[in-house]
């Protein structure tokens, strides 16, 4: 009875894991946010991307549309002729209305029609009737040039890159009172991760020399490999992530040598 009661726990706490939810904003031109309806759990992180032009995501009331909430979500304006370095993300308080608005005066976005909605209702306070609000909102304003109820930050990366590593292992022994020796020959691939992102100027040149690792930049986790096949009897058990981003061969840990 226990067990089964910890289990249905495990069950429910996987179900309710946060999720990143994508949004454009000005994508293909477009004075639009992509999707505009969207819902969102607590936890969860919805992350704008922004398209050319030059826009904002602000929040308003639903009464007062292209006009910003004291103390709203403002991502600041981000100008861009193609898709913006830096996402901004929200993350997802309580499952409260959140209205959202491009502030961009300069082609009137909020009253074409440039706003989105996080858990609007279906029915009374509806995205379509906060659409046709802003419709006749007067000119847009916006808080100052501070980012406000959110992050923007470059997006989170994570890198992988799968390498064939060869690697062959001498055995050597005595039986008798004569010396033998026996070659094992392995060749795996192994795929290595990291979520640094390392300027290329501060890495050293030169073919397998170490990177500088910047402080503070991420580290490398979960390296992966299969095992060969039996015969072939080393396996990879650790690597060197930075290593093997960069070309150099990242330091094999050899966890079993069957000798058989
Ligand atoms: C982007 O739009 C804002 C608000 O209209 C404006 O203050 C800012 O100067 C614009 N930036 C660029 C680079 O056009
Ligand atoms: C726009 O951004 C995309 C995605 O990063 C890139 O593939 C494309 O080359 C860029 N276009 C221009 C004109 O910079
Ligand atoms: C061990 O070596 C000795 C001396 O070289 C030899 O006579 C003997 O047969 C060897 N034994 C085995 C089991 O090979």
């Amino acid at each position: 009875m226990y067990f089964s009661t910890a289990l249905a726990a495990a069950a429910s706490i996987a179900l309710a894991q946060a999720i990143t939810i994508p949004v454009s904003v000005g994508y293909g031109g477009l004075l639009k946010f992509s999707p505009s309806a969207i819902t969102a759990n607590v936890g969860d992180h919805v992350e704008f991307t922004f398209f050319a032009k030059n826009h904002s995501v602000t929040q308003s009331s639903f009464a007062d549309p292209c006009h910003p909430l004291a103390g709203g979500i403002f991502s600041t304006f981000q100008p861009t002729t193609n898709i913006s370095s830096k996402v901004f993300t929200v993350t997802i308080a309580n499952t409260d209305p959140i209205w959202l608005y491009c502030g961009q005066t300069e082609g009137d976005h909020c009253q074409s029609g440039m706003v989105a909605a996080i858990n609007a209702p279906a029915t009374g306070n509806t995205l379509a009737a906060y659409i046709a609000a802003a419709a006749t909102a007067s000119t847009s304003t916006s808080p100052g040039n501070t980012v406000v109820g959110g992050v923007l930050e470059f997006p989170p990366k994570e890198l992988s890159v799968t390498q064939t590593v060869t690697q062959t292992i001498t055995a050597s022994w005595t039986q008798n009172g004569t010396d033998y020796a026996s070659t094992y020959v392995s060749t795996y691939p192994v795929t290595y991760y990291t979520d640094a992102v390392i300027p290329i100027s501060t890495i050293s040149p030169g073919g397998g020399s170490a990177p500088t690792v910047l402080p503070g930049v991420g580290s490398s986790s979960s390296p992966s490999s299969t095992a060969s096949t039996k015969g072939n009897a080393a396996t990879a058990v650790g690597v060197n992530g930075y290593g093997a981003m960069f070309g150099a061969v990242g330091a094999v840990l050899l966890g079993a040598l069957a000798l058989l």
